[in-house]
């Protein structure tokens, strides 16, 4: 059975269509005193699928209810699937006495399962932080699908780590040039994006990045471009937090495409199909 988290609903039914696996019913409470409760009555089967993206504390533990639930249910395997991997951004300590997040939620995960799925997470590295067998899919290459037809279109990555997903995108609307800008974060929600010497006059420009979250690199990236005729933002991780989309509108973008492993209004990508492609294999 396909068992959906909170966050992913939409992508576990498409999974669920895609597998041609039964989706199972879920219910997601909370106790008065504000504890989660997320169960599956009607798990049937000796093999689940968990499909729980983690953008938030509550999802991270919601997954691990679910992973629980469907082993007392009977379940003799289980897969994780993390659509969006919370935390995988904080994968060293940057500071003396921090941890390494990612390394501590991924042993919480493998407790539960036993083979994990991650989806473009932000350094393909931090599936090695899972003790369970970790798969890492692609879905960058998807962002083609929704484009219109662009001209003469520049691809562009607002940073050298998402020079991948920005060739990738290039290569399946199969025209165009690629190009990088080199960003510098300062805090949270303030970075300086120094653009490169890409022409961009009258030109589509689709800038790529695997996740948007405060919005402050994408409308960076923009700020830098000269002239161009259109602007579209593509990513895989939609997470939008605080001003972003208030951002994107005032940075002057003509669409926002992402796709569904965060669910959202402009999440019109699913990865499905990536995802049911993995599943399809074993895990190396
Ligand atoms: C970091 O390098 C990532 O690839 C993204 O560029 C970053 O997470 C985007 O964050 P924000 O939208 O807050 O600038």
């Amino acid at each position: 059975m396909i068992v959906p988290g909170p966050p992913s609903q939409s992508l576990a039914a498409e999974l669920a269509a895609a597998t041609d696996r039964p989706l199972a019913e879920v219910s997601f409470d909370r106790f008065p005193d504000g504890e989660a409760l997320a169960a599956v009555p009607g798990f049937a089967g000796d093999e689940a699928v968990v499909v729980c993206s983690t953008p938030d504390d509550a999802a991270h533990l919601q997954l691990l209810q679910l992973q629980d639930a469907v082993r007392e249910a009977g379940a003799e395997r289980v897969t994780a699937v993390l659509p969006y991997m919370g935390y995988a951004r904080q994968d060293e300590a940057f500071e003396t006495g921090q941890p390494v997040s990612a390394r501590a939620v991924a042993r919480a995960v493998s407790t539960g399962a036993d083979r994990v799925v991650l989806v473009s997470p932000h350094e393909p590295s931090v599936a090695e932080f899972f003790d369970a067998p970790a798969t890492v899919v692609e879905a960058a290459p998807r962002l083609a699908e929704p484009l219109p037809a662009l001209t003469d279109p520049l691809f562009l990555a607002p940073d050298a780590g998402a020079v991948g997903a920005a060739t990738a995108v290039r290569d399946r609307y199969g025209a165009g040039t690629t190009d990088h800008f080199e960003k510098a974060r300062h805090g949270g929600d303030s970075v300086t994006v120094r653009p490169h010497d890409a022409a961009t006059a009258g030109r589509d420009v689709v800038v790529v990045d695997d996740i948007v979250a405060t919005g402050a690199t994408m409308s960076g990236a923009i700020a830098g471009l000269d002239d161009p005729r259109r602007v579209f933002v593509a990513c895989v991780h939609p997470v939008l937090s605080r001003s972003a989309r208030t951002r994107l509108a005032r940075a002057g973008v003509t669409a926002v495409h992402a796709t569904d492993t965060l669910e959202r209004p402009c999440s019109t990508v699913s990865a499905a199909p990536v995802v049911a492609e993995a599943l399809a294999e074993e895990p190396v």
